[in-house]
């Protein structure tokens, strides 16, 4: 580590985002950041890891500025990430990047990250009746809020980056994303895409992502940028799901409607994003540059090269 290397912020870090940039910077042990890891638990096993590879951590909670604050104080930048769900509060996830912004601003961060999605309600306004309104005043609750918070990082003045990330293919494994096994015994992975390509990425390269960004620093504050590992359809995802698992995946193409009634909790927010990335493919396929993120991260993964490390955690039963 170099002695007067720069401090990054990591909001995030026990978690896969801000955990793949705080491992990318621990790693990089000559280069110019230090890693400083924000959590409510500094004493959990995440956080220990963190620390045994050489990240500072310290308390922060994104309900309390003062934290934040303190937390941010003396670092050259952050990553701000919000957990949409583990709250499943749109207006929460406002106010906790708010929170970061100003935070941020107070401490002088010379270059933010903010980790951001679209504010669908720009592409299918309240009333276009195509998918519900939810939650009062949003389309895609975990999404509609992080895009209306990035006029939050401009109005609080800070340096920034957004960065628009994409599904994690480590959801097949963590969020119940996975091929699921239909009454005649055959996988089907089940999507409302019909044949549109769903951009994605291994977790751990958008934290590999942001690392680049910001040693890039000056190239990217003020843009805004999207990144994948690869745009694939449903029937390619199978595909390449019925070659790791040496079993036949297929694709079952839903309706938006039939997604958004599978009834676990967040069905009806995931079945209208993906209704959104159906319906505006050309678009959300543009914002999200593979080639990009390949000239960020040169080891970024590919759908194939994750089920080669991740296959055998795909739970199917
Ligand atoms: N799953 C996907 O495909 C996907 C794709 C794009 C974007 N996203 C977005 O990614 C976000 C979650 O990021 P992730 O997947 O990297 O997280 P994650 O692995 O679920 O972990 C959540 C992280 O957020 C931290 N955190 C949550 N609430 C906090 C609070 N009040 N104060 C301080 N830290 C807090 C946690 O830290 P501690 O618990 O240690 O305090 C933990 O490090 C969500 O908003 C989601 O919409 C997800």
């Amino acid at each position: 580590m170099m002695a007067d290397s720069k401090m990054i912020a990591i909001v995030g870090a026990t978690g896969a985002q801000g955990g793949g940039l705080a491992r990318a910077i621990v790693a990089d042990r000559n280069g110019p950041f230090r890693a400083r890891a924000l959590t409510r638990h500094p004493g959990s096993d995440k956080a220990r890891a963190l620390a045994a590879v050489g990240a500072e951590v310290v308390a922060a909670d994104l309900d309390d500025p003062k934290s934040l604050e303190q937390a941010f104080a003396g670092a050259y930048g952050a990553f701000c990430v919000t957990n949409f769900w583990e709250h499943f509060s749109a207006e929460r996830e406002y106010t906790q990047a708010g929170n970061m912004a100003r935070a941020a601003k107070t401490a002088g961060l010379q270059h933010v990250i903010w980790s951001t999605l679209d504010d669908t309600r720009q592409f299918v306004p309240l009333d276009d009746d195509r998918m519900p309104t939810l939650l009062g005043q949003y389309k895609v609750p975990h999404f509609d809020a992080k895009g209306e918070a990035d006029q939050l990082f401009r109005d609080a003045g800070v340096p920034t980056t957004w960065l628009r990330t994409v599904f994690y293919w480590d959801n097949l494994v963590h969020f119940g994303a996975g091929p699921k096994r239909g009454p005649d015994g055959t996988l089907a992975l089940v999507f409302p895409m019909d044949d549109k390509k769903l951009p994605a990425i291994a977790a751990e390269d958008i934290g590999k992502c942001a690392y680049a960004i910001f040693k890039r620093g000056r190239e990217f504050i003020g843009k805004t940028i999207g990144i994948a590992g690869e745009h694939l359809s449903g029937a390619e995802m199978a595909a390449a799901l019925s070659r790791a698992l040496g079993e036949e995946v297929r694709y079952n193409s839903v309706s938006p409607d039939v997604y958004r009634s599978f009834g676990f909790p967040g069905a009806d927010d995931m079945g209208n994003m993906f209704q959104f990335k159906r319906d505006f493919n050309d678009y959300y396929r543009q914002s999200r540059d593979v080639k990009l993120a390949r000239s960020l991260n040169p080891e970024l993964q590919t759908f194939e090269q994750w089920l080669a490390h991740n296959h055998d955690q795909i739970p199917v039963d």
